[in-house]
């Protein structure tokens, strides 16, 4: 069981690069996609009538005292991160009208807690991967289509692009620990699963056109 408990965070394209642009007058991306759970959370779950939210005090003591919807008394490392590539911190996608979403162009959060890579982690309570996915679909089809002016502006947005993914725990602490649905996979399989479904997400940003990636898996 010790190698469950490690927690790996693989970087598939190193944050050194862009920070060290980001102290030039131009960022080198422009734009933050985030994708995963609780860890950046920035609100999506506010806006779902159901489990674990974060709108209430304590919540954001070090946010200027406001509870934003982030699990933290402060900020995310997904905020961290666009601060200091010189970008606005990315709404949370539920948080913005959809008759507004096309006007933003830096950047959505689609993150939820308690959601995970696969679908039947706390299904139904937040926003699983394939979810946020499909919502990055149609940020790309719907919204990014009527912002830009030309069509050939989408996919060059895109690939500027970082998409930032943190996501793994919850499918270990409310799923798989519980024994239900996977009790006959073993702890090998169940991650041998877990990353067969986040590549197939991550082949899916990429045939829409994302190229740059940061994923940190917790488990
Ligand atoms: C922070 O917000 C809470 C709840 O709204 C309030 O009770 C508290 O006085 C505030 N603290 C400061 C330092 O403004
Ligand atoms: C997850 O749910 C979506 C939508 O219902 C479905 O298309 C997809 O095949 C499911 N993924 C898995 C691995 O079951
Ligand atoms: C969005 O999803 C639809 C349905 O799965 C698919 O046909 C379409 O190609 C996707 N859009 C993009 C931009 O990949």
């Amino acid at each position: 069981m010790a190698g469950l408990n490690i927690f790996w965070v693989v970087f598939l394209m190193i944050q050194q690069t862009f920070f060290s642009k980001a102290n030039s007058t131009e960022s080198l991306v422009a734009t933050l996609y985030v994708f995963g759970d609780s860890s950046v959370d920035a609100g999506n779950n506010n806006n779902i009538n159901k489990f674990a939210k974060a709108n209430r005090y304590p919540y954001g003591i070090d946010f200027n005292n406001k509870s934003t919807g982030r699990f933290t008394n402060g900020k995310t490392f997904a905020d961290i991160i666009a601060i200091n590539l010189g970008l606005p911190l990315p709404p949370p996608y539920l948080g913005v009208s959809e008759s507004e979403r096309y006007k933003v162009a830096t950047g959505f959060n689609y993150a939820s807690r308690a959601c995970g890579i696969v679908n039947d982690t706390r299904n139904g309570d937040c926003l699983s991967l394939d979810k946020q996915v499909k919502y990055f679909n149609s940020t790309v089809t719907n919204d990014l289509q009527k912002h830009f002016q030309s069509k050939e502006e989408v996919p060059h947005h895109l690939s500027e692009s970082l998409y930032l993914l943190s996501i793994g725990s919850c499918d270990y602490a409310l799923n798989y620990f519980r024994r239900t649905t996977y009790k006959d996979k073993t702890p090998i399989e169940f991650v041998d699963y877990l990353l067969e479904n986040l590549v197939s997400k991550l082949k899916e940003l990429y045939n829409m056109g994302a190229r740059k990636f940061v994923v940190a898996v917790a488990g």
